[in-house]
């Protein structure tokens, strides 16, 4: 309707009807907004004849306004009504559309696998630590004093020659003990721990010390040139070789099942006296796998309590190491240690199971 158009009441009273029309058959919010811009906006029929009330003569603009009040309120009503209905037919089409089957498969990315070694550790760890003992984290790189010196290895003691022990360079290093001059070498043993935890955490002292160990053998079916040890020291008063034992024991208990039990052999280590083979035996699968090497274990040699400033006469201890390598291929029956080595993804996934 054009600026200072005449009121025609059958003329917006169809526009209105045919609005109204539109309305019921839309079916998008996009479709009903761009109608009410159509038939209410500035431009429409309706608005165009509200503005055109005024220049009627005064007797016919109450009638006029309320045919557009009516009008409005028809036009408003069944755009809200439709409003309402597309608005809950659009939410419903989102909600179907975003439903997730849970039936279908999925494109998953698949899961890697710890290594049983790590694990087995914190097993260990976890051990003695319910028996209130503490976990001391020793250098790999270690002064030959604490890697033997001080654990009462003779200057000759074949273990320091060059085939056994890698010796790094640059070394001279000066340690916890006041040691100068030290050689430096990758330790061989977490024995080395012993005298370190003496010396750093005093007594009485319960400590597990895990840990890399570095030999120059060559990797093979049963060697590795770098493994795990655990190595277990109790200096106190009153010790005996019956706490060492009953600690094994449980330990054998709590890594191979309750029916584990140990048995000790007389052997010879330098930093014990008495010491022991230590030897396992559980039953496995095939009901039952004989004595097996374990470790070594003994009562702390006196010349070790010197080496820390401890009176022998006053404290005594024991000590044990075990291989965690050894300790897994013996649990699980694994017979190459290429496969402990390597970083397969398959040999870690079968230990996956009661992680
Ligand atoms: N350190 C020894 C080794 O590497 C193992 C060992 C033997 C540890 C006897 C001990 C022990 O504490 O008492 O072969």
């Amino acid at each position: 309707m054009a600026e200072g158009a005449v009121f025609d009441a059958q003329a917006v009273t169809d526009a209105v009807a045919e609005g109204i029309a539109k309305i019921e058959n839309a079916s998008s919010m996009e479709e009903l907004k761009a109608i009410k811009t159509q038939y209410a906006g500035a431009e429409s029929a309706m608005t165009q004849a509200s503005k055109a009330i005024g220049a009627l003569p005064k007797d016919q603009k109450k009638e006029a306004g309320q045919i557009m009040g009516r009008l409005r309120a028809d036009f408003g009503r069944a755009y809200g009504v439709k409003e309402q209905q597309v608005k809950a037919e659009e939410e419903a089409r989102a909600l179907a559309a975003e439903t997730v089957d849970m039936t279908l498969p999925v494109n998953r990315k698949p899961l890697g696998a710890r290594h049983p070694l790590p694990k087995l550790m914190e097993d260990v760890e976890d051990f003695f630590v319910s028996m209130g003992w503490q976990i001391s984290d020793g250098p790999e790189v270690e002064t030959e004093w604490y890697d033997f010196d001080a654990l009462n290895f003779g200057p000759d003691h074949p273990a320091r020659q060059m085939q056994d022990t890698f010796y790094v360079k640059g070394n001279q290093a000066k340690d916890a003990a006041g040691f100068v001059g030290s050689n430096m070498v990758l330790r061989t043993q977490t024995s080395s721990d012993q005298v370190r935890g003496l010396l750093t955490r005093g007594v009485p002292l319960y400590i597990a010390c895990p840990g890399r160990v570095f030999r120059t053998d060559e990797l093979d079916a049963t060697h590795t040139p770098v493994f795990h040890q655990v190595e277990a020291l109790a200096v106190d008063k009153h010790l005996t070789m019956a706490d060492l034992k009953g600690v094994l024991d449980k330990l054998a208990v709590a890594m191979f099942g309750p029916e584990a039990k140990t048995r000790l052999r007389p052997s010879y280590f330098p930093f014990t006296e008495p010491s022991a083979e230590l030897d396992l035996w559980f039953p496995d699968k095939k009901g039952g796998a004989g004595w097996l090497e374990w470790g070594g274990c003994g009562m702390v040699n006196p010349n070790v309590l010197k080496s820390a400033g401890l009176d022998p006469e006053v404290y005594t201890g024991f000590a044990f190491g075990v291989g965690v390598e050894r300790t897994l291929l013996l649990r699980h029956d694994i017979n190459d240690m290429h496969d402990l080595v390597e970083g397969d993804v398959r040999f870690s996934e079968q230990f996956v199971m009661g992680e």
